[in-house]
């Protein structure tokens, strides 16, 4: 059975990585897809794929940041598919600067996407998410991307880890919000992921392409590897799902291990 067969989801940052992977198993799984990005070459690149493999996606040009953006994407939605069932909550940005390099600039870029994108992609979403619930006894389903270095500190990046533990406890407000009102609300928490943004933290160890430093992070997992976009996909389709009817306000870390120490 497909666990999200008929349903129409919006993927931010849909484009490549960790969002690129959750829009093409989603579709796979029967989902319709929105493919929601700053990236239009990469988001077209990634919906041919996803129809090359037999799936329904559409790419959207949105920016998390901008409320206009975000409006254009559900109407999208709605005009092609017929509504939003599932919202990924995905694209984000990362930083790595101590609290002393950090400016003020800095501060005010990862907060606007990580966190102002998936407050103004939930409030704008919602609506049209609550409509198609009262037809769908299953009800609607947001997933947040938030991070491993959203349940503990980060030394690298303070402040992007700052953004992701906003996001961890704005999922658990939204679900305790929207629970009766037919959206259940969950985040997942990825280790370091084989993605452009998992380069840049990365680099942000070491030389990039530096084997010893892939190896040493590989190692601080405890079971012993770098994650792929798929480990994160697999979180996301199941959390999306009617499979988990009954989770809402979780937080799903899919992080190899790192934060169970
Ligand atoms: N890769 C990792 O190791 C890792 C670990 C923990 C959490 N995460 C989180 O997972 C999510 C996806 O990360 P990834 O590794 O796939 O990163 P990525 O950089 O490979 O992809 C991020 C995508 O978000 C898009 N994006 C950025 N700003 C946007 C905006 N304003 N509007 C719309 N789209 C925008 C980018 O264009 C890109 O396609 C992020 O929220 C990230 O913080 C990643």
């Amino acid at each position: 059975m497909n666990r999200v067969d008929g349903k129409i989801a919006i993927v931010s940052g849909g484009a490549r990585g960790i969002g690129g992977e959750s829009a093409r198993r989603l579709a796979e799984h029967g989902a319709q897809v929105i493919v929601a990005d700053l990236l239009e070459a990469e988001g077209e690149a990634n919906v041919a794929a996803i129809r090359d493999a037999g799936g329904e996606a559409q790419f959207v040009r949105l920016d998390v940041t901008d409320a206009q953006s975000w409006e254009a994407a559900v109407a999208a939605a709605r005009s092609a598919y017929g509504g939003v069932d599932i919202l990924v909550n995905n694209a984000g940005v990362y930083i790595p600067k101590p609290i002393l390099e950090t400016t003020q600039e800095d501060f005010a870029k990862l907060v606007s996407v990580n966190l102002e994108g998936v407050f103004l992609g939930t409030k704008i979403c919602a609506p049209e998410m609550m409509r198609r619930a009262e037809s769908n006894p299953a009800g609607s389903a947001i997933v947040n991307i938030s991070s491993a270095a959203g349940l503990v500190g980060s030394r690298n990046a303070p402040i992007y880890s700052m953004t992701k533990g906003g996001v961890r406890l704005l999922t658990k407000s939204t679900a305790l919000e929207f629970a009766r009102r037919g959206i259940r609300c969950n985040s997942v928490h990825p280790g370091l992921i084989d993605t452009p943004m998992g380069g840049m933290v990365l680099n942000a160890r070491g030389e990039e392409g530096n084997n010893a430093v892939r190896a040493a992070v590989a190692n601080a997992h405890p079971l012993g590897r770098i994650g792929e976009p798929t480990d994160i996909a697999a979180g996301v389709v199941f959390l999306a799902s009617d499979d988990a009817a009954f989770i809402t306000g979780a937080e799903l870390a899919v992080d190899g291990g790192v934060t169970a120490a």
